[in-house]
């Protein structure tokens, strides 16, 4: 089995409201990390891993998405008419950044719903998932390191990190061994979503990166509501690890969680350093604070 990864879902029909009162009417994926919204670092991130095409899983209020990837007749009529040619570019690459569809989440029940969600767009072949909220930075791209991992071993494939402590217990739980022959790989044998510090089965915490073959579809569908009332994407993976091989796979990078404010902020720090732009004059700002 060796086929291409061409397609990757991005989840983004949930409410957002670990940012409130930033996302009553901004969708979570639309907010700002410096100046892009957090959904095109991950279209970027997976069109630099190879994927062609992009599948949006949206829901009520989130058409601004839409429109962000879309032609802004309007704005690039301005723009050029005042002969504004390096922003110009900069809107004109977004709307043809890659091939996009979208697909609607009905009724906000759970990720593992949202991915059944794109079943039709997807089809019989393997696929990644990119979980918006979780800006990676990484080179090579989290998502293509993830996607040589499938390539070289033939099955699923879920990023992971090791979290220490009790903040394990916000993340699904991997269970399994650590590969002889590579460190960075665990041979899945299952997971836990959000298991007690106690019950946690590793210090191994599923990051929003994954690689799935299509049988997980099915799986999902016979998925019954887990942990919060919801459609797990966990237990869809954790009925996929009895049947076939998923590897775990710590990736090289970090990863931020931009859904959280706190999580925000210290990406925005980090992100802004590295803008060749403004880094040495934020640089300066922030050592200027009284702290
Ligand atoms: C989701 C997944 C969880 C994973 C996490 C990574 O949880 O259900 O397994 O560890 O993303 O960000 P959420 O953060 O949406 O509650």
């Amino acid at each position: 089995m060796k086929e291409r990864i061409r397609k990757a879902v991005f989840p983004a029909g949930g409410l957002g409201t670990r940012f409130l009162p930033a996302t009553k009417v901004i969708p979570k994926e639309m907010l700002a990390l410096v100046d892009k919204p957090i959904l095109q670092y991950g279209v970027e991130e997976a069109i630099a891993s190879g994927i062609e095409h992009i599948i949006i899983v949206t829901g009520r209020g989130k058409s601004a998405m839409e429109d962000h990837f879309d032609v802004s007749y309007e704005l690039d009529a301005m723009l050029k008419q005042k002969g504004k040619t390096e922003l110009l570019a900069v809107s004109r690459g977004v709307s043809s950044m890659a091939r996009i569809s979208y697909v609607r989440q009905k009724e906000p029940l759970g990720l593992g719903h949202a991915v059944l969600c794109a079943r039709e767009l997807v089809g019989n072949e393997p696929f990644a998932v990119v979980l918006p909220d979780d800006v990676i930075d990484a080179e090579p791209p989290c998502l293509k390191q993830m996607i040589d991992v499938f390539d070289e071993r033939a099955g699923s494939v879920l990023a992971t990190m090791t979290i220490e402590g009790p903040g394990i217990s916000a993340y699904g739980v991997l269970a399994g061994e650590q590969d002889t022959t590579n460190p960075r790989i665990y041979n899945c044998t299952g997971m836990v979503e959000k298991p007690k510090f106690e019950e946690a089965p590793s210090k191994q915490a599923i990051i929003g990166r994954y690689v799935l073959t299509p049988r997980i579809f099915a799986l999902l569908e016979q998925t019954k509501p887990g942990a919060g009332g919801e459609i797990q994407l966990t237990d869809g993976l954790k009925a996929l690890a009895r049947e076939e091989k998923v590897f775990g796979y710590t990736f090289e990078g970090k990863r931020y969680d931009v859904g959280d404010k706190f999580g925000m902020l210290r990406a925005t720090v980090e992100f802004a350093l590295k803008r060749p732009e403004f880094a040495e004059k934020f640089r300066e700002y922030l050592k200027g604070l009284e702290l």
